[in-house]
């Protein structure tokens, strides 16, 4: 596979290692939101090391295994790279303290001082020959006991020719007690963050795969869905694969991306599906503090859990990116928890009925309006924005008969010679104004609305778009949920 803009990551890890040569080792956490690729950069850095004969010790930890005492340590100490009278003997040693005083979480401090002592020793034995890389993947995920002894192994690690490489998933405005704030101040521990790709490198996945004179289209589509999201990125690109002959350069958004979506959802943890869940019954997060009572959930969880979806990806404008993202968690729920949000959402809108009308100027500054994400643009919280209801402009509904047929906002903005930030602006005004979610609610509203279909200021159909634009006879019908696009 692959691996883009990592260069700097690499560049930084290998002198990291040209410094454990000589003895000073140290210790980096590589963090960044879910699926940012920081297991791909372990694995990448891991079997460069290994290829060049420095023994390598990794662990994974995981959700399912974070209330085994000893997890982690006992992963690490028992990996199969040791010989087995090295293993055998660890085995023993561990049989031995849990014997002698219990399982770990009755140790006493002293106890436990001593055992991360015998296990330091091991580790300086396993490392006497030259430099060792130890690895721990999710180390969020790891038990307690475990966490402790990686910090013990850390503080220590200055003056030994030990390098420990972490992953750690990044919580948006939450830091774990331990990691956080004991690694980041000392001066050989080290921090990488990955954020997203950029859209240079959605076309490098996609040479070859796309036509030479589409890649630019294609990875701006890409990335304005994925957010930069690499295992979106390639749910994308195997969209694309398995569409048929004649998408050209076009964005085909189909079943791998929803599974990648799932997946993103799902690792984000309880919360993000959660809140994905919520936001998927509700549509957008213009109606403040609402997604909070709907899911019964504190604000600053579901900012939280917003911010994280917003990083991974999946979510932007106060909604998510793409209507196929939302189908996709909406498909993922249990039928009668499904109809449970709804008919709760239901309530809570009559019962909001009386007071300020959801995304009107005057609901925009009450409790939850910062729920929006960072980057947001239409279905996002906008207090200067018109209340629902009033008419669109000539401009709103150029660009609403546009989107409604499935153009990306990209592709929008080529279109009428604007840019894509009005496009947004644009969009923001129309979803309040028609009072739908986004642009599912589009294509309804077009056909229940023969007014809306612009007239004499209609778009030509765009030449050679396949699948996203088929124009024929669009304006007649008003239809435009009838477009297939082959
Ligand atoms: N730099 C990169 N270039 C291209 N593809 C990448 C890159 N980094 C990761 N990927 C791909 O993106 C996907 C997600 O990567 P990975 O599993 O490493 O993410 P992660 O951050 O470890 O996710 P999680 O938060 O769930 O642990 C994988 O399919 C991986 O191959
Ligand atoms: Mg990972």
């Amino acid at each position: 596979m692959k691996m883009l803009e990592r260069d700097d990551e690499f560049a930084l890890l290998r002198g990291l290692l040209a410094e454990c040569r000589k003895g000073l080792g140290s210790a980096t956490t590589i963090t960044g939101a879910v699926a940012s690729g920081k297991t791909e950069l372990l694995h990448a850095f891991s079997a460069e090391v290994a290829g060049g004969g420095v023994p390598v010790l990794s662990a994974l930890a995981s959700s399912a295994e974070r209330t085994l005492p000893l997890g982690v340590v006992g992963q690490l100490f028992n990996h199969a790279s040791l010989p087995k009278s090295r293993r055998d003997h660890m085995a023993r040693l561990f049989t031995a303290m849990q014997r002698g005083s219990g399982p770990p979480d009755q140790w006493t401090v002293n106890e436990r001082a001593r055992v991360m002592n015998v296990l330091w020793s091991e580790l300086l034995l396993l490392a006497e020959r030259g430099p060792m890389l130890i690895t721990v993947d999710d180390v969020h995920y790891a038990d307690a006991f475990s966490m402790r002894c990686l910090l013990y192994f850390i503080h220590r690690l200055r003056d030994a020719p030990v390098l420990m490489l972490l992953t750690k998933r990044e919580r948006p405005q939450r830091v774990h007690p331990l990691i956080d704030a004991d690694l980041l101040r000392l001066r050989h521990c080290h921090l990488v963050k990955l954020g997203p790709l950029g859209v240079p490198s959605v076309a490098a996945l996609a040479a070859g795969h796309v036509p030479a004179d589409e890649i630019d289209r294609f990875a701006g589509d890409c990335h304005e869905v994925s957010g930069g999201n690499p295992l979106l990125i390639h749910a994308l690109l195997d969209d694309r694969r398995a569409a048929p002959a004649g998408a050209a350069g076009h964005l085909v958004v189909g079943q791998a991306y929803r599974h990648a979506v799932l997946a993103t959802v799902h690792r984000g943890g309880r919360t993000e599906l959660r809140v994905a869940r919520g936001l998927a019954v509700l549509g957008d997060l213009r109606a403040p503090g609402l997604l909070e009572e709907l899911l019964r959930v504190d604000t600053m969880a579901v900012e939280q859990a917003v911010a994280g979806l917003v990083a991974a990806g999946v979510l932007a404008h106060g909604g998510f990116r793409h209507p196929a993202g939302r189908s996709a968690v909406l498909g993922d729920m249990d039928l009668s928890h499904r109809a449970e949000l709804r008919s709760r959402l239901a309530r809570l809108r009559r019962g909001r009925g009386g007071k300020a009308r959801a995304g009107s100027p005057a609901a925009g500054h009450g409790r939850g309006r910062h729920t929006a994400p960072r980057n947001a643009g239409p279905g996002a919280t906008d207090p200067g924005a018109e209340p629902g209801g009033a008419e669109l402009s000539g401009a709103e509904r150029r660009v609403a008969a546009l989107a409604a047929e499935g153009l990306m906002n990209r592709e929008i903005a080529e279109r009428l010679a604007i840019t894509v930030s009005t496009v947004e602006q644009h969009l923001t005004k129309i979803y309040r104004k028609l009072e739908i979610d986004g642009r599912a609610g589009l294509a309804k509203a077009f056909a229940a609305h023969s007014d809306l279909v612009p007239g004499g200021d209609r778009p030509e159909p765009v030449v050679g778009s396949g699948p996203v634009w088929p124009p024929a006879g669009w304006a007649q019908t008003g239809l435009a949920s009838s477009h297939t696009g082959g």
